[in-house]
């Protein structure tokens, strides 16, 4: 190597690691643009669900005796059931197995997810089927005046 190259080298060998440092940057940005995105959308900010405690579920005139009704308990669906001889009951309509939104079956007064065939009672106990604990029960309050009472769902 003459004296000409080596002195080349050395000019060049800062304008090398400038040039070498602002493409490793490029990629990492490029790395970070991908990457964060997809970091975001798999863990999702923590209290992203604002808590609910209760909601008014309509008049108790708008429930007929045995019938069921899924409404929306925040981001999450609850079940409210006039049995046949009047009561309400309320439960989180996300079954505990692998959270298909359940049903009331008023032929056989029972609360149904079509998922896999899972049963529970109105307890909200498991009779049959797949699910693994029973469904969460709500508390239901009437409030307002006679005749004209809200249903109101809360958690116990
Ligand atoms: S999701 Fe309800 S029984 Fe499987």
């Amino acid at each position: 190597m003459s004296s000409q190259d080596a002195h080349l080298q050395q000019r060049e060998s800062p304008r090398r690691t400038f040039l070498d440092t602002l493409l490793g940057l490029g990629f990492a940005s490029t790395f970070m643009s991908i990457l964060y995105p997809v970091w975001r959308y798999v863990i999702p900010p923590a209290n992203a669900e604002p808590a609910t405690d209760s909601v008014v579920a309509g008049k108790v005139s708008e429930f007929r005796p045995n019938t069921g009704a899924v409404l929306k308990f925040g981001t999450k669906p609850a079940i409210l059931v006039r049995t046949s001889d009047g009561q309400f009951k309320a439960f989180n309509a996300v079954c505990t197995h692998l959270e298909c939104t359940v049903q009331y079956k008023s032929e056989t007064s029972q609360i149904w997810c079509a998922c896999h065939n899972g049963l529970y009672d109105l307890s909200g106990n498991v009779i049959s089927g797949p699910p693994p604990r029973p469904l969460e029960v709500f508390k239901v309050n009437l409030r307002g005046e006679p005749g004209q009472e809200d249903v109101v769902i809360s958690r116990t």
